[in-house]
């Protein structure tokens, strides 16, 4: 065994919220090598809940995505199977215990909230919990308040969204043609999330559309989906499939390398990367000839989980470090255990001292299995 002591200096560090650092310690054994820190606790404030979450790779934790509920009106042949078996309705969290959560990552640090699913705007009353949470708003601890939704729902919720402090919404759309959108998510009419669409903008909220790139179904009308994107004032993302859950069709089939795309579509348009950002994974580029903006998401052929800010939070209290990873912190039980939110946010700081440094994403044909056993709608993406 190989031990060095590398400094014993205090220093400020992160990784244990703002901790002075007493000595770290680099370790050589049978099983591998580790950087060891020691940290002076006797310094660690009593009002915990209002330090920092910093991961053990430094990134500050500033973004949780919330998913509402499993469910869906919809089945994307990419996100589920057709005979879905759901999570039971008792294992639910309440709208109010769903609240007390967020609220207490808000105190946390988080400053950017957003509302996944399955689709956020089937779940029971969902309006209530946008209320809550915009007093969050209002206080100025919550910067941005947001959600993903398949449109399906919009026309019916979407002024109510703009009142209660959303400003920009996401919105999955992969085909503009009626039929294909039928084929794609198996249960969806385009003509409905149109009309939420058209909702939403009358409502002054901003839209980001969001297509998987899904190889000979939508690659050859991506062009098209652009223009009338940008033409409507709306940003679009591309997608890379992800291989999460089991599902009928073959990914490998569906999988299309945004490299690809990027590189067809520039031979029609003029691409200029900008630096706009807006907290999630996309990449963007200006186009020339339509004015708008076009993100790329690549979880496969560019990893961006260096800049990783975020933590997923799913219906049942369940908290997963990674979108791309098994491993996950039960926070029902800490928050059902006691009245105070001390426990919970001991739980929560234990969990970001795990986060994974990243995915291990694979499709390829020797891989039949996802890497990741859950669904997107368990974690919302
Ligand atoms: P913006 O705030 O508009 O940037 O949203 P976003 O892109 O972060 O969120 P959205 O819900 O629209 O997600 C778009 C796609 O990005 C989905 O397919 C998500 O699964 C994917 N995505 C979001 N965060 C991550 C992440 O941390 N890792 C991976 N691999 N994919 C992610
Ligand atoms: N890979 C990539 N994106 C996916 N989405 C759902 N399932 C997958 C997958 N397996 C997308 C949806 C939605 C967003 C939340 O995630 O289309 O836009
Ligand atoms: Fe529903 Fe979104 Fe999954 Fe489609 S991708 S089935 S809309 S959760």
């Amino acid at each position: 065994m190989h031990q060095t002591e590398t400094f014993s200096q205090p220093t400020r560090d992160v990784g244990r919220g703002m901790l002075p650092k007493i000595k770290t310690f680099y370790l050589e054994c049978g099983i591998g090598s580790y950087h060891i820190a020691v940290y002076n606790d006797a310094a660690r404030p009593r009002e915990t809940l209002a330090m920092d979450m910093i991961d053990p790779f430094g990134r500050t934790i500033s973004y949780l995505r919330v998913s509402v509920t499993d469910r869906c009106d919809f089945r994307c042949t990419y996100c589920m199977a057709e005979d879905m078996t759901f999570l039971p309705k008792k294992d639910l969290l309440s709208l109010e215990e769903l609240d007390r959560l967020c609220t207490v990552f808000i105190e946390k640090g988080v400053k950017k909230l957003r509302l996944t699913g399955g689709e956020p705007l089937v779940r029971k009353n969902i309006m209530h919990l946008v209320h809550q949470l915009s007093r969050h708003l209002e206080s100025g601890a919550l910067e941005e308040l947001t959600l993903t939704t398949n449109g399906s729902q919009l026309s019916r919720f979407a002024a109510e969204l703009a009142d209660c402090g959303v400003k920009r919404i996401n919105v999955s759309l992969d085909t503009l043609n009626a039929e294909k959108f039928h084929q794609i998510t198996r249960w969806g009419n385009l003509a409905k999330v149109m009309e939420g669409i058209d909702a939403a903008q009358k409502a002054g909220l901003k839209i980001k559309l969001n297509a998987v790139a899904l190889r000979d179904f939508n690659d050859a009308e991506i062009p098209e989906l652009m223009r009338w994107a940008h033409g409507r004032g709306m940003d679009l993302t591309l997608i890379e499939t992800m291989p999460m859950g089991e599902i009928e069709a073959d990914r490998t089939d569906q999988y299309l390398p945004l490299s690809l795309l990027r590189a067809a579509l520039e031979r029609q348009f003029t691409l200029a990367d900008i630096p706009y950002k807006t907290g999630g994974p996309a990449r963007y580029v200006h186009v020339a000839e339509t004015g708008g903006r076009l993100g790329f998401i690549t979880p496969m052929t560019h990893n961006f989980c260096e800049s990783c800010n975020r933590v997923r939070l799913t219906c049942t209290g369940t908290l997963y470090m990674c979108l791309g990873q098994e491993d996950a912190a039960d926070l029902r039980a800490p928050l059902r255990t006691s009245e105070g939110n001390e426990l919970l946010s001991v739980a929560i700081d234990e969990a970001i001292g795990r986060k994974p440094k990243g995915h291990d994403f694979i499709i390829d044909r020797r891989t039949s299995r996802p890497s990741v056993s859950r669904h997107m709608s368990v974690t919302g993406g």
